[in-house]
C-alpha cells in the first residue's frame, strides 16, 4: 500500500470547503496563527472549555521529560465535565446516546438519565471496595453500558482497562494479570454478525484455576439473555444497580491522575498498557472532537463507528463526544446485519450529520457497489472522517461523491493510540482536503518529517514522522515498564517522539503517511503485532519456528501472512499443510483474537536469514505480496528464498 501513497503524492485534485461551510465554521484560519505565536498559552485556553474544580496556574511541566505533565496543580472529575455539568446548564434533555442494537432494539439516553446511570454505576463500583487508582476491566459489546462503565470508574478516579470484546480469554487473561485488575464488568453476549455471541466465557475461562487472584468480582450485564455459568465472584449489573444509590457527587481529582490503560500491540511479542490521565486527555479529546468534526452539540448527530476497545472509541465515543455536550449513536453489530444497508438505514433514522469511520468499511461498501447507499437518504451528513489507517485516494473519492454527496469535507485524521487525540487532519472549514493525504499537524500540534539522523526533511522527500513538542494527549507512560516507554519513543531521534510511521511532504508541504515502519501490522485498522503472532503460532506444538508479516492487501489495507516451519518429528501428525493451516488459523485465534487470524499460513523448510539470524521480512513480504524476490545478498543462505518460492509456485500451499 505504501508504493501507491507514494506515487500519489503528486496529487493535485484538491477540494476547498464551500463559502458557506467555510463561513459558519468554529475554526477560523487565524487558530493557525495563535496557536503557532503561543503554543501553550492556545492549549491553557482549550484547557479552559472544561469544568476545573480547582484551577490550574500551570500549564506544562516537561522538567521530567519524556513524561510530561499538562495543568499539574488543577483538579477536575472527568465524568462530571461528561455529564453533570451539561446538565447544570440545562441540557439535561439533550440526547446523549442514541443506542441501536444490531437486531434493532434502540434506546436513548438523555444527559440527565445517563449521569443518573453512571451516579448509580459509581456507587455500584464504590460498593465492591474499588477506589481511586485501582484498576477495573471492561470487556462489553459495544452497547451503553460500556460508556456508563467507563464513566463511572472515570468519576471515582479509578483506571480502567477496555478489552476489545474480540480479544481471546487469554488476552484478557493477559492484561488482566498486567493491569493487576480487581473487577471485571462484562456481558453475557452481544449481537454480532445476525447472531447472539457470547462474552461471559471467556471471562470465565480467563479466571480459571486463579489465574487472575487479583480479580475480586464480575459485574455482569444482560444483554443476550442467553444461558451463563455462574461463579461466585459473579454480580448481575442490573441487580447492583437496582440496590445502589441514586446520589453520587463527584470530587475532584488532580489533572495528572490515571483515567485509563489501553493495551496496544508493538514491536515485541508483548502488548503495551499505554497509559492515559486526565486533564490534558479530556482538553485535547474535546478541543479535537469540536474542531475537526466542526461540532454543534445543539443540532448535529453524531456517529463514531468504532468500538470503545479501540483509541477512537474512547476518544471520539466516549470521552470528546460527551465532554462536548454532543448526541451521538453507539451501534452494537456490524455493518452488514441483518442487511448490506444497516449502515445507511441507520444514518437515515437519526439523521447523521458527522460520521467517523475507517477506510476498511468504507472499501467493502464500495466493493459492493454505490446502489446499496443509493437507497438511503444521506443528505444530513456534513462532515466525514477517516481513522486508523492511510486512506488510498480510490477510496476517499468514492466517500466524498457516494457518502458525502460531493458536498461534506473528507477530514482524515492521523494518530494513534499514544498519541491520545487526532494530531494531524484538515480543518473542515480552512483546508482545501487533498484525497489520501491527513495533510496538516492541528494547530497546537508540531509534526516533522525527519530523515534518519533526525533531521527535518523537505518536501517530496520520505522519512520518519515525529513529534517536536509535547502536547496535552500525550501517554504518560507504558503501564509499569518505564524504560520501555523511552526507549520505544524518545530513543530513536533524541527529544523527539517517534510514531513508528514512514512519511512524506508532498509539492505543497501537505503531509502523507507512509505506513508502519517497524514490525507492526495495521490490518482493518487494527494494530497488530508480527511478534506477538509469531510467538502464539510458535506455541503450538508442532511448530518449530514461525515469521509473519503484513502483505499489502484491497480491502483490509494490510493482511497477516504466516511463513512456518514444523518441528521434524510433528510433520506426520501435522498432516497436509491445508490441515496444518486451518488449525493454526485457529489457534492464533485462540491465543489472541479472531483478528489475529492469518489470511494465509505457508509451510516452509527453512526461514530467510542474516548472518546474525535476523529474519528477513522484507522478502517474505515479496513472497506474500507475489513478486519478485528483492535483493538477496546479505542472506546466510541465498538458496532459501529459491526453495520457499519454488514450493509456493508449485502451488504445494493452499
Ligand atoms: C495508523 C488509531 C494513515 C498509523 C487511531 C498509526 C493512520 C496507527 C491513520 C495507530 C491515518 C492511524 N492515516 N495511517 N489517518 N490513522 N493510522 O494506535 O500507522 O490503533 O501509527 O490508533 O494507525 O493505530 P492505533
Amino acid at each position: 500500500m505504501s508504493d501507491s501513497i507514494e506515487s500519489q503524492s503528486h496529487e493535485t485534485r484538491h477540494f476547498a470547503p464551500t463559502a458557506e461551510f467555510a463561513a459558519a465554521a468554529l475554526a477560523k484560519p487565524e487558530i493557525y496563527e495563535r496557536a503557532k505565536s503561543d503554543r501553550l498559552g492556545f492549549w491553557a485556553e482549550q484547557a479552559k472549555h472544561l469544568h476545573w474544580h480547582k484551577p490550574f496556574t500551570k500549564t506544562l511541566d516537561w522538567s521530567e521529560a519524556p513524561v510530561a505533565k499538562w495543568f499539574e496543580d488543577g483538579e477536575l472529575n472527568v465524568s462530571y465535565n461528561c455529564l453533570d455539568r451539561h446538565v447544570i446548564a440545562g441540557n439535561g434533555d439533550r440526547i446523549a446516546i442514541h443506542f441501536e442494537g444490531e437486531p434493532g432494539d434502540s434506546k436513548s439516553y438523555t444527559y440527565a438519565e445517563l449521569t443518573a446511570e453512571v451516579k448509580r454505576a459509581a456507587n455500584v463500583l464504590t460498593s465492591l471496595g474499588i477506589e481511586r487508582g485501582d484498576r477495573v476491566a471492561i470487556y462489553l459489546p459495544m452497547i451503553a453500558e460500556a460508556v456508563i462503565s467507563m464513566l463511572a470508574v472515570a468519576r471515582i478516579g479509578a483506571v480502567h482497562s477496555v478489552i476489545f470484546g474480540g480479544f481471546s480469554a487469554d488476552s484478557l487473561a493477559t492484561r488482566i494479570q498486567d493491569a493487576q485488575a480487581k473487577l471485571v464488568i462484562t456481558a453475557d453476549g452481544g449481537y454480532r454478525k445476525g447472531k447472539a455471541s457470547a462474552l461471559k466465557p471467556a471471562v470465565d475461562e480467563a479466571l480459571k484455576d486463579n489465574n487472575c487472584p487479583t480479580i475480586e468480582n464480575v459485574l455482569v450485564v444482560k444483554r443476550t439473555g442467553d444461558e451463563v455459568v455462574w461463579t461466585p465472584k459473579d454480580i448481575w449489573w442490573s441487580d447492583a444497580m437496582a440496590n445502589a444509590e441514586a446520589e453520587h457527587e463527584a470530587k475532584a481529582f488532580p489533572a495528572e491522575n490515571p483515567l485509563f490503560i489501553l493495551y496496544t500491540s508493538g514491536t515485541t511479542g508483548k502488548p503495551k498498557g499505554i497509559l492515559h490521565t486526565s486533564g490534558g486527555y479530556l482538553t485535547q479529546a474535546a478541543y479535537t472532537h469540536r474542531n475537526v468534526f466542526d461540532l454543534r452539540p445543539e443540532t448535529d448527530i453524531y456517529w463514531c463507528t468504532a468500538d470503545v476497545g479501540w483509541i477512537t472509541g474512547h476518544t471520539y465515543v466516549a470521552y470528546g463526544p460527551l465532554a462536548n455536550g454532543a448526541t451521538q449513536v453507539i451501534y452494537e453489530g456490524t455493518p452488514d446485519a441483518p442487511h448490506p444497508g444497516r449502515w445507511w438505514e441507520v444514518i437515515e433514522k437519526y439523521k447523521v450529520t458527522l460520521l467517523y469511520t475507517a477506510p476498511t468499511a468504507i472499501r467493502s461498501f464500495m466493493k459492493l457497489g454505490r446502489e446499496i447507499p443509493d437507497k438511503f437518504d444521506l443528505s444530513s451528513l456534513r462532515v466525514l472522517g477517516s481513522v486508523g489507517e492511510p486512506i488510498n485516494p480510490e477510496a476517499w473519492m468514492w466517500y466524498r461523491e457516494v457518502i458525502g454527496g460531493n458536498r461534506a469535507p473528507i477530514v482524515d485524521t492521523w494518530w494513534q493510540t499514544e498519541t491520545g487525540a487526532i494530531m494531524i487532519s484538515p480543518l473542515p472549514g480552512i483546508t482545501d482536503t487533498k484525497p489520501g493525504s491527513a495533510q496538516v499537524p492541528l494547530p497546537g500540534i508540531v509534526a516533522k518529517v525527519v530523515g534518519e539522523d533526525g533531521v527535518e526533511l523537505g518536501n517530496e522527500q520520505g522519512g520518519y514522522l515525529t513529534i517536536a513538542e509535547p502536547w496535552p494527549s500525550m501517554l504518560r507512560g507504558i503501564w509499569g515498564d518505564p524504560e520501555r516507554f523511552k526507549e520505544t519513543y524518545w530513543e530513536r531521534f533524541d527529544g523527539q517522539y517517534f510514531a513508528g510511521d514512514g512519511a512524506k511532504k508532498d509539492h505543497d508541504g501537505d503531509i502523507w503517511l507512509l505506513g508502519r515502519v517497524d514490525d507492526v501490522m495495521n490490518v482493518s485498522g487494527h494494530r497488530l503485532s508480527t511478534a506477538e503472532i509469531e510467538s502464539a503460532l510458535v506455541s503450538h506444538p508442532w511448530v518449530a519456528e514461525a515469521a509473519v508479516v503484513g502483505a499489502s492487501d484491497a480491502l483490509t489495507g494490510q493482511a497477516v501472512v504466516a511463513f512456518v516451519i514444523l518441528r521434524l518429528d510433528q510433520v506426520e501428525a501435522a498432516g497436509s499443510d491445508s490441515d496444518v493451516s486451518r488449525v493454526l488459523r485457529d489457534h492464533v485465534a485462540k491465543e489472541i483474537g479472531p483478528i489475529a487470524k492469518p489470511r494465509q499460513i505457508m509451510v516452509v523448510a527453512e526461514l530467510p536469514k542474516t548472518r546474525s539470524g535476523k529474519i528477513m521480512r522484507r522478502l517474505l513480504r515479496d513472497v506474500a505480496e507475489d513478486r519478485p524476490i528483492g535483493d538477496v545478498t546479505t542472506l546466510a543462505d541465498t538458496t532459501v528464498m529459491n526453495i520457499i518460492s519454488g514450493k509456493i509456485a508449485a502451488g504445494a500451499n493452499d
